[in-house]
């Protein structure tokens, strides 16, 4: 008898684990839990057990009867999760993740940002203006002749309404000028947006850049102030034992103009592949206001002065980076990206 209530324990207990579909769990109950099951059964041949072996032999089928009974409902519960989660038992959690790739700033996003915090730092505010500029804005209140090279449409891009007016701006320095027309003086803005030229695709040139403009208009400004301001400007970006050196230069709407220098960070001025063997790197181009320039937008020569400058961001970061070729930026390639 004791073998019959082993071998059917095992029985049960391997055919519970594999019940699924209902008419599995009906099946099984018929089998084993029914009034003519397997247990009643067993329970049957109670009658030829002998008298003093009854009460063990009782204990033991009521056990067994409560083991069965347990883990079928046991079966039956667990089955019901399964279902219930229409994943099923399929989940493989051994499986490892995939990987989750996060975006993260263009590196001239950057270089702007880092622009931006250095000047806002020392109290210049943030401006923008029209990317489709007017030639009086682009050109004529920055004091180009009629006939500057750079009206030319070998440099710019005039926009086709016939009228001959309109331009993609090649610099930001027009917004100088809307910025003049609608505030009184002090001024103290940079002004970042895309500008375009119409030049031959290269490693050092697109057709779309970007620039950073920068004015300062009050009573008194001096060419000492420019000077401490981007000499400030460009220990912060650079690093502070960056050396700065100012070559006359000439622009329309500043006099007098320079170019502004670095000390190059490749190779400490010593002269290299990078710098040309020059030493030097050229940042940006600026100076003092042009008494011309005040009188367009209704400014007073005689009441302020002012400096202004203007840098590509793609150049401060090609030279922050140690990129060489400037179609990198534009190219979306996140093997270039992914660096920075
Ligand atoms: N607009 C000039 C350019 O496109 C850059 C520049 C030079 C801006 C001197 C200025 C400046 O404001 O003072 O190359």
């Amino acid at each position: 008898m004791n073998d019959e209530i082993e071998k059917l324990k095992s029985e049960a207990t391997s055919e519970i684990s594999q019940l699924n579909s209902p008419e599995d769990f009906e099946n099984f109950r018929l089998k084993y839990l029914s009034r003519k099951g397997w247990l009643a059964q067993l329970f049957e041949k109670m009658r030829d057990v002998p008298k003093d072996e009854k009460p063990a032999v009782g204990k033991s089928l009521n056990e067994l009867r409560g083991f069965i009974e347990s883990k079928f409902v046991e079966r039956k519960a667990m089955r019901a999760t399964e279902l219930a989660s229409d994943k099923g038992p399929e989940i493989d959690l051994t499986i490892p993740g995939r990987k989750r790739f996060f975006g993260r700033q263009h590196p001239l996003t950057q270089t702007l940002n880092e622009i931006k915090r250095i000047f806002t730092g020392i109290g210049f505010g943030i401006a923008d203006g029209p990317e489709i500029e007017d030639d009086y804005h682009n050109f004529e209140a920055l004091n180009f002749p009629p006939d500057h090279p750079a009206r030319d449409m070998q440099d710019t891009f005039f926009v086709s309404d016939n009228s001959g007016k309109f331009v993609l701006r090649t610099h930001t320095s027009g917004v100088q000028i809307r910025v003049m027309e609608n505030n009184k003086p002090p001024v103290r803005v940079i002004m970042p947006g895309r500008c375009y030229r119409n030049e031959a695709i290269s490693a050092r040139a697109y057709c779309m850049f970007h620039q950073v403009e920068g004015l300062y208009v009050d009573k008194n400004v001096s060419l000492a102030e420019l000077k401490g301001t981007i000499s400030y400007f460009a220990k912060e970006l650079f690093g502070s034992e960056v050396k700065t050196r100012f070559r006359p230069s000439f622009f329309p709407f500043t006099e007098p103009s320079a170019e502004v220098d670095i000390g190059c960070i490749f190779c400490g001025g010593k002269g290299c592949r990078l710098c040309k063997h020059a030493g030097w790197l050229e940042i940006m181009g600026c100076g003092m206001v042009d008494p011309n320039v005040f009188k367009f937008v209704g400014y007073d020569p005689a009441e302020v002065s002012g400096f202004a400058f203007g840098m590509g961001i793609e150049r401060i970061a090609m030279l922050k980076y140690g990129i060489d070729d400037i179609r990198l930026f534009f190219e979306n390639d996140l093997r270039f990206l992914n660096q920075f």
